[in-house]
């Protein structure tokens, strides 16, 4: 018998209530509206409440994934939250959302996984390989980040790319002949690009005499644009074409690529190179902007609610982050 198959069976997605566009960053750093949107396709991005958590924007996400799957919280089995923006050091943000979401009563595993915008393209292929050994059933995957607290709002390269956001999914386990689910997952990473595009700060870093550590923050995010941008074409290219050659499937057998939504240039340019036109390309980050861990599952959510995505279609996942980190998913939806 063939091992199960992970069929998602639901999406949702939640954004912060206040947005901020393009001319709210001219007040805040010496830049133009032109310049963000001709560079990078964005035109807004949404901004978490100062009393917001990622655990709460996971929560909103979670609850209408599940709503849409038809799934109560405590049937789930397996919770993992990918994130780089966690309420807390520790415990992890998926049981504090499995708290939030009042599916603790099931007692089953919860915790979070780290590969900053790849993270929930990870988080995705660790529960098909969950789902497909047999150890879980129905597992909650999301994406959720608040990105722009980690932020240098002085730094005009970095702070008009990012936003705030949570995307969910609810996995099932199907019979592994089912023509439905996912079909495959690839993931990568490669260290020696650390430095490219990082958080300056950390925990075990310490702290230097005379920090206080209630008022200052953890580092902020630096990032090597010009570099990060040609890496990103080509890692995001060379797993897409990776998993297609994997799956014995082209390009022209892809419904809808759901890319990481770093910025439109990123994408056109990956499209491009993997001859893939752009009317089959979903777009997002013209009004989420780079929210990392969230922006695929929040992506997707968009173009199942509004019907672009239809039962049959085949759908590629792309993603790449720092690290560097990149994975990809094939989903027959
Ligand atoms: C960040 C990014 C938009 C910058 O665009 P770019 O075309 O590479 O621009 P450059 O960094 O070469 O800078 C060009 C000029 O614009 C200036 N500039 C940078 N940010 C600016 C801003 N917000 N407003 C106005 N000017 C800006 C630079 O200072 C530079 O000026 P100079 O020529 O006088 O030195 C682009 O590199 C990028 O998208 N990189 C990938 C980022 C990303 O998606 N990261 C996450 C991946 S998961």
């Amino acid at each position: 018998m063939n091992a199960p198959r992970a069929r998602i069976i639901g999406t949702g997605s939640y954004l912060p209530e206040k947005r901020m566009t393009n001319d709210d960053l001219c007040k805040i750093v010496d830049t133009s509206s032109e310049w963000i949107s001709s560079r990078t396709g964005i035109l807004e991005r949404r901004v978490a409440a100062e009393d917001e958590m990622t655990s709460d924007l996971a929560a909103h996400a979670s609850r209408r994934a599940l709503e849409a799957a038809g799934c109560a919280p405590e049937e789930l089995d397996l919770i993992i939250c990918a994130t780089s923006t966690p309420d807390l050091v520790f415990p992890a943000t998926a049981t504090i959302l499995q708290r939030k979401i009042e599916a603790q009563g099931a007692k089953a595993p919860a915790f979070d996984i780290q590969a900053v915008c790849t993270g929930f393209v990870y988080a995705l292929s660790i529960a098909d390989q969950f789902i497909r050994s047999g150890m879980s059933k129905k597992v909650l995957v999301v994406g959720a980040e608040t990105f722009t607290r980690i932020l240098d709002w002085e730094d005009r390269t970095t702070c008009i790319l990012f936003g705030d956001g949570a995307g969910a999914v609810v996995l099932e386990a199907v019979a592994g002949d089912s023509p439905q689910g996912i079909l495959s997952t690839r993931m990568h990473a490669d260290g020696s690009h650390v430095e490219l595009l990082r958080v300056t700060g950390g925990i075990s870093r310490g702290r230097p005499s005379g920090f206080d550590v209630r008022h200052e923050a953890l580092g902020f995010v630096d990032m090597h644009g010009n570099e990060v941008f040609k890496q990103a074409v080509k890692a995001m290219g060379a797993i897409a074409e990776e998993i297609l050659l994997a799956n014995n499937v082209t390009v022209d057998d892809i419904d809808w690529l759901i890319p990481h939504q770093a910025n439109r240039r990123i994408l056109q340019a990956t499209a491009k190179r993997i001859n893939i036109p752009e009317e089959r390309v979903v777009m997002t980050v013209d009004h989420h902007g780079n929210t990392s861990a969230a922006s695929v599952p929040l992506a997707l959510d968009e173009a199942v609610r509004d019907g672009r995505i239809k039962p049959g279609q085949l759908i590629l996942l792309d993603a790449f982050g720092g690290g560097f980190t990149w994975a990809s998913a094939l989903i027959r939806w």
